[in-house]
């Protein structure tokens, strides 16, 4: 007899992700293993609300993406199978659904391809920003093996670079497709986007490689990406909305997301045409990221911080605020007296100071509020 659960896989676990390198890249990374086997957080839009796979034992399915190119190549393997009549899940077919029309069948194919991407493959679209980071700063993405340590000829420093695209990004449609499989995979109620919609934009991360063998050469690897929708803003601006928001797991935990919404962010405030960046939907983890990075940069803001909680900042009760003994509590705990607390209900000029940087800095009203009122109590502390 057989037990149904002796067949039964959990499909998060038999389900892996590899980002494949050629060789001589994999040799000055900190560790292949780092970019092999990672698992998604979700399978249900994939395999059902259970997230379950029936009719399998040892069941392993590899999704192998190359690195730059995202090309796709799918193995599955399982010591034993039961026969079809018996409901078995059958997973080539379904999850072939869900890959890119150009995924790859030949696994030398596959390879091929990587090899050629280690020289060929340059991002899509306009490079929009770029930070450095030390090569000795070990990825610390969950799930992941511990990595080794850096050998001696390697590089001591790494760079990431965000492409900035939109449809009509010649060749970015057909990546696109073979990335949009990560936002089922990652982001919670996550949906693929309509390719009908032509004003989509999107930035893409990535980390910068030279090759050691040809050091003119640089190899590209995905990190992570977003997707942007401009909302018409009255009278002849936009509002630009980051939709979905992702950074694959070798790569979390490491300033990398922080990165690219700075990334976007810049983009944002040196673009006339974009009013306001705002977020749909947001996940804890981001809205968390978000509010890090806001924070970080209206602190580091010495005319915003000086006229609003310095000093000569004025309250909306005429007295001289900003020291911690003046963070006075308004009924409901809100402090007024801080002039920026002034918020909403200040007097129109108060409210008219505040709205003034709000649209200078882009940031959302709710959200600008929300960062003010931390201030507020970060002052009072
Ligand atoms: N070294 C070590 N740790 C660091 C470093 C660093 N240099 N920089 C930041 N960190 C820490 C931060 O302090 C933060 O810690 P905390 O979680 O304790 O607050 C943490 O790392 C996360 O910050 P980042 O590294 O900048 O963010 P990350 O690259 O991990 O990206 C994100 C966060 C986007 C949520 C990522 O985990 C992800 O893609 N998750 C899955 C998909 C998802 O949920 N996306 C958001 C959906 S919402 C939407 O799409 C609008």
């Amino acid at each position: 007899m057989t037990s149904a659960t002796a067949w039964t896989a959990d499909a998060n676990e038999a389900l892996s992700l590899s980002l494949v390198r050629a060789p001589e890249d994999k040799a000055s990374l900190w560790s292949r293993e780092v970019y092999e086997g990672f698992h998604p957080t979700f399978t249900y839009p994939i395999f059902g609300e259970e997230e379950k796979i029936y009719g399998y034992k040892d069941l392993s399915v590899q999704l192998k993406f190359a690195s730059g190119s995202l090309a796709q190549h799918l193995t599955v393997r399982y010591s034993e199978r039961l026969p079809s009549s018996s409901a078995v899940d059958e997973i080539e077919p379904t999850l072939s659904k869900f890959l890119a029309p150009d995924h790859l069948t030949d696994e030398k194919e596959f390879l091929e391809r990587v090899e050629h991407d280690a020289t060929h493959f340059k991002p899509y679209g306009e490079k929009i920003y770029s930070y450095t980071r030390a090569a000795t700063t070990l990825p610390k993405g969950k799930n992941i093996s511990i990595p080794q340590v850096l050998g001696p000829d390697d590089e001591e420093t790494v760079d990431f670079e965000v492409y900035h695209s939109t449809w009509k990004t010649p060749g970015f449609r057909e990546y696109h497709r073979r990335m949009q499989l990560f936002v089922l995979l990652y982001i919670e109620g996550g949906s693929l986007i309509s390719e009908d919609e032509e004003t989509w934009e999107f930035a893409v991360l990535y980390e910068k490689r030279r090759r050691r063998s040809s050091p003119d050469v640089f190899t590209y690897h995905f990190v992570g990406y977003s997707t942007l929708y401009p909302f018409y803003c009255f009278p002849e601006r936009v509002r630009l909305r980051i939709s979905q928001f992702l950074i694959l797991p070798p790569y979390q935990q490491d300033g990398h997301g922080s990165a690219l919404y700075t990334a976007i962010y810049q983009h944002v405030l040196a673009h006339p045409r974009i009013a306001e960046l705002t977020v749909e939907d947001p996940a804890e983890a981001f809205e968390d990221l978000r509010d890090r990075n806001d924070l970080k940069m209206l602190l580091a803001n010495e005319k915003f911080m000086r006229e609003g909680f310095g000093p000569e900042a004025i309250s909306s009760n005429g007295g001289k605020v900003g020291g911690v003994g003046n963070g006075r509590k308004a009924r409901g705990g809100k402090a007024r007296s801080i002039r920026a607390g002034a918020g909403k209900m200040g007097p129109p000029a108060e409210r008219s100071w505040l709205e003034k940087w709000r649209t200078d800095l882009k940031i959302a009203g709710r959200q600008f509020h929300r960062l003010v009122e931390m201030l507020i109590l970060r002052n009072m502390d």
